[in-house]
């Protein structure tokens, strides 16, 4: 991998262990306490997911790779690493704008912002103009939420297509929520989902009708 983006990985990953004991103890208490501060914390996929999801936009030569919950950009970083190759790009909506500001930064800093678009804006107002088809798209922001923006996207996911979702078994503070998208994903016309026990818990679900 090019050295600049592995900077930028490395740096993200030390800051994100840095922030795990804090990040604990808020859980524990309630998935409220972690919402109120969120601002402050990555809440990133972790190196594994990373990972997969380079190696999922590579295999589905992905050129419309959507990510709902950028962050900083650690997850977006490795999209962007990916599509360089495929010829895609990465959209990713981010809502808070000092985490907006430290995307960009991290993005330019790696050498791939003219990979992304980052859109400042909750996802789901773009989700419904969009047309697709959409290769790949990660799922990542608040829990309450996912099944309404799966919604918005599964009908633009093409066959072949895969929607990943983030942080289905951890935390536990937020699994009862992520039980229903389970149910919910597993229902979804031409749909077929499981869950991997990779990182914080993903379900891949994937578009074969
Ligand atoms: C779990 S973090 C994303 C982590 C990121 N995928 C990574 O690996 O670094 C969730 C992010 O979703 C953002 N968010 C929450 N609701 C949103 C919405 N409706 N539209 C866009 N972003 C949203 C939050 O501001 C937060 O930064």
């Amino acid at each position: 991998m090019d050295a600049r983006i592995a900077a930028v990985l490395n740096r993200l990953e030390e800051r994100s262990k840095h922030e795990q004991q804090e990040l604990a103890e808020l859980n524990s208490k309630g998935a409220r306490f972690v919402r109120e501060a969120a601002g402050r914390f990555m809440l990133d996929v972790g190196p594994d997911v990373g990972r997969l999801l380079n190696s999922l936009t590579r295999s589905l030569g992905a050129r419309q790779v959507v990510e709902i919950g950028g962050s900083t950009g650690y997850s977006t970083l490795w999209f962007a690493e990916a599509v360089r190759s495929t010829g895609g790009r990465v959209i990713t909506f981010e809502i808070d704008t000092e985490k907006v500001k430290q995307m960009r930064q991290n993005l330019t800093e790696a050498g791939l912002l003219e990979h992304v678009e980052i859109i400042a804006e909750d996802a789901s107002l773009h989700l419904l103009k969009m047309t697709g088809p959409f290769d790949l798209v990660l799922i990542d922001h608040w829990k309450d939420i996912y099944v309404r923006d799966f919604d918005l996207a599964w009908p633009k996911v093409r066959r072949g297509g895969i929607v990943v979702a983030d942080n289905i078994l951890i935390p536990e503070a937020t699994r009862e929520q992520m039980k229903a998208y389970q149910a919910h994903v597993q229902k979804a016309p031409g749909a077929r989902s499981f869950t991997l026990p990779l990182g914080q818990g993903i379900e891949i679900t994937q578009r074969i009708d």
